[in-house]
């Protein structure tokens, strides 16, 4: 039990954060059922009074009649289980409020955690897991904050309270009742392990069953396409069937808890009962005593069991509270240094120092080997190198998506981390080679990176993009409401909409990432026009395979092996006779190089 104890300490460390605003309702649960205990014990006195001074022999201690008794009895009953009821009822709406609460609070939290961690973490998890922690598992951890909290603490004290009361009442009798004490322990510890493991496994399976629904929704165009809908479904059901089976594990296993309890539970009852018959018998109590000590084991065995059931209940929910935890407590490694300033008004000089980055710490080779390179401020850079070469993680480095394992990224002349994320990004636009678009309207999609921007300037964006005559032609125009990652755009008219997008900010860096791939000849060379004018002032980093676009920039870098092999115009590129001119050449052949 001590790992046990342990495990909870350290969880509820992290969750009590989450409880101490609710402080005082955790009290007053727990008052209201010590009050609701306090009902209970009240319970058996009604029947044992009418057993020993109304039915039995016993001289009536009040100067009133027998059936006045009975009546009075009587009433006490009703006024008893009523207030018992009210209590019960107002303890438990009590509990579920706090739950639902702490549940708002933890979720809440937990997804601003979700966008505290970088790229890094989400592209090494699954997301239908990440999901389940914010959505399911909280939920699970809910009783055992909450209630557990409650009922541990109330178990503890009635078991205290009503050990007192048996003892005043019978010693032996009580020592009787507490042999059964150990064997709870010994069926507690039994079964808790056992149950803990049933139980990551169906949590960890709920998070898989969740990742492989969202992988099949969001691509399921490439399932229809490749008609693997049944192997989805497969998929779908191995998962599944491992998460049912443990569950089913889980609930079998409560039930033979259960039972043994009952054995033990049965057992400590009848010896009880049986020596305090033989008590009653030899005239050391009276029957309404017998049947109030009775009445009252029943109340020592039910906290005590409430404990044992707590302490497999807060097993179980022990394993969402760590899959909570793990994702409370994941740091994200691109962060705001402590000594970090908002970047000034940034001029966009870009320098990479023998910059190294590897997308994973470990396993992976590295992607960038010593990347050295200088930009000054307001010229127009492109990248060039084959798919692979590292042209968008470059790209990436720059507006701290990750940040490099050796070197540094430095904008005017600072190392980027000595700015705030916020700041850094803010004044970087990106147009990415995947436009991300969302569920929204088009203004909304465009106004993304600009919060606020007025309709002129969402429209003048668009004109500028080539994007506003078909916009004007959607059903609703710019109120039209977009699917999911927009896909009810065609690929050209996304990749517009993502460009205007970067067209109404107004920021020293802008990045365009292949910004005409998908478009037409007509709307490529619109777009080219109009992005002399967004470039204007601007560093600018063009990714683009088509080389001819890439003709009169300031400077081209070519990255090959991690590192820029080769620098300079194009016409310096072209007679140098490098890696550059041998691929302008086969474009220029309308070869290909697959760039
Ligand atoms: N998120 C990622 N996780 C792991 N590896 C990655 C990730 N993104 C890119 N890589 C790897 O890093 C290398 C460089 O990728 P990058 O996207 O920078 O290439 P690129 O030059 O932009 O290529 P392309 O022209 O095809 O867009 C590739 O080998 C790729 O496999
Ligand atoms: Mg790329």
């Amino acid at each position: 039990m001590g790992e046990g104890l342990r495990r909870t300490k350290t969880a509820l460390s992290h969750f009590t954060p989450f409880l101490r605003p609710r402080k005082r309702g955790l009290f007053l649960a727990l008052v209201l059922l010590l009050l609701e205990t306090g009902t209970s014990l009240a319970q058996p006195w009604p029947l044992a009074l009418i057993l020993d001074y109304v039915l039995g022999t016993e001289t009536i201690p009040l100067p009133v009649s027998g059936q006045v008794l009975l009546v009075g009895i009587v009433v006490l009953l009703v006024t008893i289980s009523t207030a018992s009821r009210a209590v019960t009822a107002f303890r438990r709406y009590l509990l579920s409020k706090l739950g639902q609460e702490t549940v708002f609070d933890m979720r809440d939290a937990l997804y601003r955690k979700v966008h505290d961690l970088g790229l890094d973490y989400h592209g090494a998890r699954r997301t239908g897991d990440t999901i389940t922690r914010v959505t399911s598992d909280v939920k699970e951890v809910r009783s055992l904050l909450v209630d557990s909290v409650v009922e541990v603490g109330s178990s503890f004290l009635i078991l205290i309270g009503m050990l007192a009361v048996m003892l005043w009442m019978s010693p032996s009798l009580t020592a009787l009742a507490l042999v059964t004490v150990p064997f709870l322990f010994l069926a507690v510890r039994r079964y808790r392990l056992a149950l803990i493991e049933r139980m990551r496994v169906v949590r960890a399976k709920e998070g898989a069953i969740a990742s492989v629904i969202q992988e099949a929704v969001t691509g399921i165009r490439a399932v229809k396409i490749f008609a693997r809908e049944n192997d989805e479904i497969d998929r779908f059901r191995k998962e599944s069937r491992d998460s049912l089976s443990a569950s089913v594990d889980s609930s079998l296993i409560e039930a033979k808890f259960s039972v043994l309890l009952g054995i033990v539970g049965g057992v400590g009852t009848a010896l009880v009962v049986y020596f305090a018959a033989l008590q009653v018998l030899a005239g050391t109590i009276s029957v309404g005593e017998l049947t109030v000590f009775v009445a009252y084991l029943g109340l020592f065995l039910s906290p005590l069991w409430t404990l044992s059931r707590q302490v497999n209940q807060i097993g179980k929910s022990l394993v969402s509270g760590e899959r909570i935890i793990d994702l409370l407590a994941a740091e994200p490694t691109v962060k705001d240094s402590p000594d970090a300033r908002p970047a000034p008004a940034l001029e966009g000089r870009v320098a990479f120092e023998d910059v190294h980055f590897s997308y994973d710490d470990e396993a992976a080779p590295e992607v960038l080997r010593g990347m050295d390179f200088e930009v000054e401020a307001g010229s127009r850079v492109a990248l060039v190198g084959v798919s692979g070469a590292g042209k968008t993680t470059v790209t990436s480095l720059l507006a701290r998506l990750y940040d490099p394992q050796g070197g540094r990224v430095l904008v005017d002349g600072e190392d980027v981390k000595r700015y705030t994320v916020k700041s850094l990004r803010d004044a970087i636009t990106f147009v990415p080679q995947e436009p991300m678009l969302f569920r929204a309207t088009v203004a909304e999609n465009i106004a993304y990176g600009k919060p606020g921007a007025s309709m002129e300037e969402i429209e003048e964006a668009a004109r500028l993009a080539g994007a506003d005559d078909f916009i004007r032609e959607m059903p609703e125009g710019y109120e039209t409401l977009l699917s999911e990652r927009g896909e009810s755009l065609s690929g050209g008219q996304r990749q517009r909409v993502s460009i205007a997008r970067a067209m109404l900010r107004d920021t020293p860096i802008l990045i365009l990432d292949e910004p005409q791939a998908g478009l037409d000849a007509e709307a490529a060379e619109a777009v080219e026009t109009h992005w002399r004018t967004l470039t204007a002032g601007r560093t600018t980093f063009v990714i683009a395979h088509e080389l001819r676009l890439v003709k009169d920039v300031d400077k081209i870098l070519v990255l090959e092996d991690g590192r820029v092999a080769e620098e300079g115009t194009h016409d310096e590129l072209v007679s140098s006779g490098g890696l550059y001119a041998r691929l302008y050449a086969l474009q220029e052949q309308g070869r290909d190089p697959v760039l």
